[in-house]
């Protein structure tokens, strides 16, 4: 078993990782700053596992925290979620991104490297894939330019990642570059809890449910896609989490540096994901069709076969799956943390 740093911990993905770790019986230390959620995650995940973890509210970007936790802790391995992820905030404050994503990551991998801890599992995501791919994207596809400022923190991430493990052949770096996480944890406890206007679909279309919103946007009916929506490779946010425990396993035992695909291998349209909601939680979606957002391509899914081979990973849930529990979630917890 081993002591984990969880960066971001008490966030969305980092909170439903948190679980499994206590529950494999790993021991978790979570350093979270909780400017975009709250540690009343944190006590759920420990009244869900039955175990403690070590919490410290502290910035990746302060180095001196970072020492003191690895100086007092005897940590085998990161996992890294912590960092901003708004893709339209991230076009206003492009230097906020580059500061607590890049600089951010920077200072913790300095950190690392001080304290001789060099295994890493590192939240990437498919939008570091050039738009001119054709899905399924595998880990080969070569990768672009995103086409905005967060999506670009995460490439510059990976690339200087590749060029540390190739530098300095201790380290053991995982870079698992998500699809589309929606879902939450089978309980209904712990769920995707965003602040202000959702951006992403599943939160929006829970929060139209729930009555908090009037109707869903759908951004564009017209791309060659099965109906016109978008088409994206929708993940439950516990099969997510189950894949950072495979890595983890693996970079245990591993060195160098390598990506993998987190996604179900299918794709979903944004109609489809619509119509299933209404049909497996017999709740309306009132929608209306708008244009394109801008940025947004056709079609996105995952070739996952490296995941499933390499990490011996494998996906459980199906999109009523997600759909069902990412309702569920919403409905226990109509103000989510709050
Ligand atoms: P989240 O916002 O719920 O979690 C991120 C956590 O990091 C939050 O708890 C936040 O308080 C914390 N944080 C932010 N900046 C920090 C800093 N400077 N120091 C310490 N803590 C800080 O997001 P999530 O959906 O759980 O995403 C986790 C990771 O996965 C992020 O790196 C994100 O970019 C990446 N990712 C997410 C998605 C997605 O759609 N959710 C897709 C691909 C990649
Ligand atoms: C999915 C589909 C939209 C909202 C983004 C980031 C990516 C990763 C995951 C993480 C698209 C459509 C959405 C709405 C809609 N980020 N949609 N109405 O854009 O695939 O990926 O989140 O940290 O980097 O870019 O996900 O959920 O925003 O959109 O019609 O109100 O739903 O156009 O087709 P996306 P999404």
């Amino acid at each position: 078993m081993a002591t984990v740093l969880v960066t971001g911990g008490a966030g969305y993905i980092g909170s439903h990782t948190c679980v499994q770790l206590l529950d494999a019986g790993h021991e978790v230390i979570v350093l979270d700053n909780l400017s975009n959620s709250s540690e009343q995650s944190l006590h759920r995940v420990q009244s869900l596992s039955n175990k403690t973890l070590t919490f410290i509210r502290g910035d990746i970007r302060d180095a001196a925290t970072l020492d003191q936790l690895f100086a007092k802790y005897n940590i085998d391995a990161v996992i890294h979620f912590a960092g901003l992820k708004a893709v339209g905030e991230s076009q206003q404050i492009p230097l906020t991104y580059f500061e607590h994503n890049i600089a951010g990551s920077i200072a913790l991998f300095n950190a690392m490297q001080r304290a001789q801890v060099f295994k890493l599992v590192f939240s990437s995501s498919a939008t570091v894939y050039d738009e001119s791919n054709i899905s399924p994207l595998n880990e080969d596809m070569p990768t672009g330019m995103p086409s905005n400022n967060y999506g670009y923190t995460k490439l510059i991430i990976e690339q200087l990642l590749e060029k540390l493990a190739i530098a300095e052949p201790k380290w053991s770096i995982a870079l698992l570059r998500y699809f589309n996480p929606v879902g939450a944890h089978k309980s209904g406890c712990m769920g995707e809890d965003p602040q202000g206007t959702p951006n992403n679909l599943m939160p929006y279309v829970t929060q139209v449910a729930v009555g908090r919103r009037e109707q869903l946007s759908i951004y564009g009916n017209d791309y060659d896609t099965v109906d016109g929506t978008g088409v994206r490779d929708y993940i439950h946010v516990v099969d997510l989490a189950s894949a950072h425990l495979c890595a983890l396993k693996n970079r245990l035992l591993s060195t160098g540096c390598r990506a993998w695909n987190i996604g179900t291998g299918t794709g979903s349209s944004v109609l489809q994901v619509v119509q299933a909601f209404e049909k497996v939680n017999g709740i309306n979606i009132p929608y209306q069709f708008v244009p394109r957002r801008e940025g947004d391509v056709a079609t996105s899914f995952s070739d996952n076969r490296r995941a499933i081979t390499e990490l011996g990973w494998k996906p459980q849930y199906t999109l009523e799956d997600m759909l069902l529990d990412s309702w569920n979630w919403q409905k226990t917890n109509p103000k989510g943390y709050r």
